[in-house]
């Protein structure tokens, strides 16, 4: 089972499962690993960074995202997620929140794939545009 450009689904995860290492996450306990694969093989790791003032945490996925559109990347194939209480294994898949799937319509076409895992054998694959059908894009405004 593979991704493309050599990385598989399976090395995609095992990086999402390192993101969620450096997770900051003191307020839920919860440990969110993501690992983005960019058009020409690289992987962005990212993991969840939360607040005292909770509105200012940030998911994994956008800080993997952000991490990489800052450093000039915008062409994206698949993202791996994972998440977790800490210290515990994943119990459930960690699907992205729906501010993530917006973020990710703004750099990624509909075939860009979401893979969720619950470990590097047992996982989930879905296209953006099953997980973000009919978005808001920047065709919408005129
Ligand atoms: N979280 C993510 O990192 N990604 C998501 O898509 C959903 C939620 C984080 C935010 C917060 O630190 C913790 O999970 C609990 O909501």
């Amino acid at each position: 089972m593979g991704a493309s450009l050599g990385v598989s689904y399976e090395e995609l995860i095992k990086s999402a499962f390192e993101a969620a290492e450096n997770a900051y996450s003191p307020y839920s306990h919860f440990c969110v690993g993501a690992a983005l694969l960019t058009s020409s093989g690289e992987i962005y790791k990212g993991c969840n960074i939360e607040n005292s003032s909770y509105g200012a945490t940030n998911c994994a996925e956008r800080t993997a995202f952000f991490k990489a559109v800052s450093d000039g990347v915008r062409d994206f194939e698949a993202i791996a997620i994972v998440g977790h209480l800490e210290g515990k294994e994943a119990e459930s898949y960690a699907y992205p929140c729906g501010i993530c799937r917006q973020v990710m319509s703004e750099f990624c076409n509909k075939e860009f794939k979401i893979i969720v895992a619950r470990s590097v054998s047992d996982y989930k694959v879905f296209t953006l545009e099953e997980l973000l059908p009919e978005s808001f894009g920047a065709e919408n405004i005129n």
